[in-house]
């Protein structure tokens, strides 16, 4: 996508061929930078710290994080270490263990002298495939949009709520649930969306309403609790979320709160959509609530606020009583039932066991 007329990705090989680059998202929407990596601890911590989040981007990450660990060290240990390092970066979205074992895979069987050059290929395709995979689901979900849009009086626009930042930011472009948009917008469709700001980290209020701005989309930032009211009253016409993990059931694991967005829409008869790319689906996994490991947060994300003040500073500022505990669980499971369709490269799945294993066979045979 482009930021100020130049076009990014989220994730790149610079031009010496060796070091990666990556927008600091932490820093976003006040401040646009980028930012090397040139070690596997780099890699690790632009995971950990969130420099680069959002499931498929953390995936290409660390794809990428293995190809630097393996041009200090090419040996089986040194690719078993990285891989343990950067599986314990963050532990819900499962296209970290998915990328590390495509990487495992294409790595484990060569020579070490031929694993750097193979390690950087596998990488770059990795990111290639991702970009496809969303431009793909833009497809499919564009259908969604075009037929609300048909049933609608001529340039009004349809009504998307969104959760969190499943946009180009969280991918490597186009993103999973902003893809059907973006590709709507372009296409000249009027499209509206509802940007939950999404607390603790304000993903939507700082990124996704940041990216859609950019693209010159129509947005309105929400508090977290306010896409139930707005669908009563008919302002919401569908909603798309991303996943961060979804079962072989298709229980879907998405940030926290994207739960109670799927019960608002259930009782107001509204269509619970998730942009589902194939990497995401854990076929190892069958009941998502008890199955899925959620991340807990520092209590600090939820005790602290930061932001830009009136003079153009970054400030961070405390909102809780001195000694009130905060909990921060960063995702929440949607059941199956609660989920209209997933939206896939393969085009639009039922959210159940026979129906994702018929779209993608391949991933349950190697399961
Ligand atoms: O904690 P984050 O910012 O990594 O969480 C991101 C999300 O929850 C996204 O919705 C999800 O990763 C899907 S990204 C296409």
């Amino acid at each position: 996508m482009k930021v100020d007329g130049t076009h990014y990705r989220t994730i790149w090989l610079n031009d010496d061929g060796w070091s990666v680059g990556i927008i600091d998202q932490t820093r976003l929407p006040h401040v646009f930078t980028t930012v090397d990596l040139k070690t596997l601890d780099d890699a690790a911590r632009a995971i950990r710290d969130m420099w680069v989040r959002g499931a498929p981007l953390i995936g290409a990450t660390a794809a990428y994080g293995i190809a630097l660990a393996l041009r200090d060290d090419a040996s089986d240990t040194a690719l078993a270490t990285a891989t343990d390092v950067l599986l314990a970066t963050r532990p819900t979205a499962i296209n970290l263990r998915w990328a590390l074992e495509e990487m495992e895979k294409v790595l484990s069987p060569l020579d070490p002298t031929e694993r750097v050059a193979a390690a950087y290929k596998r990488a770059a395709e990795i990111c290639d495939e991702d970009v496809e995979i969303n431009a793909a689901i833009g497809r499919a979900g564009l259908a969604l949009i075009e037929a609300i849009a048909a049933k609608k009086p001529e340039g009004e626009a349809v009504n998307v709520l969104t959760h969190c930042n499943a946009g180009w930011l969280a991918t490597v472009d186009w993103g999973t649930a902003t893809a059907p948009i973006y590709m709507a917008h372009n296409a000249g469709i009027p499209v509206h969306v509802w940007v939950d700001e999404t607390r603790p980290r304000n993903q939507g209020a700082s990124l996704t309403a940041w990216e859609l701005g950019h693209h010159g989309v129509p947005h309105t930032v929400i508090v977290d609790n306010a896409g139930g009211h707005l669908m009563q009253h008919g302002k919401v016409d569908l909603v798309i979320t991303g996943t961060d993990r979804t079962t072989a059931t298709g229980d879907v694991c998405n940030k926290i709160g994207t739960y109670l967005k799927a019960l608002a829409a259930a009782d107001n008869g509204i269509p619970f959509y998730v942009g589902l790319p194939s990497p995401t689906i854990d076929f190892r996994v069958e009941d998502g609530v008890s199955e899925i490991p959620i991340e807990e947060r520092a209590m600090e994300e939820v005790s602290r606020l930061t932001g830009r003040t009136d003079a153009g500073e970054i400030a961070t500022i405390t909102i809780l009583p001195d000694g009130s505990p905060a909990a921060n669980p960063a995702f929440d499971v949607t059941p199956a039932r609660l989920v209209a369709g997933l939206i896939t490269e393969r085009g639009i799945v039922d959210a159940n066991r026979e129906a994702i294993a018929r779209a993608f066979p391949e991933r349950v045979e190697i399961s």
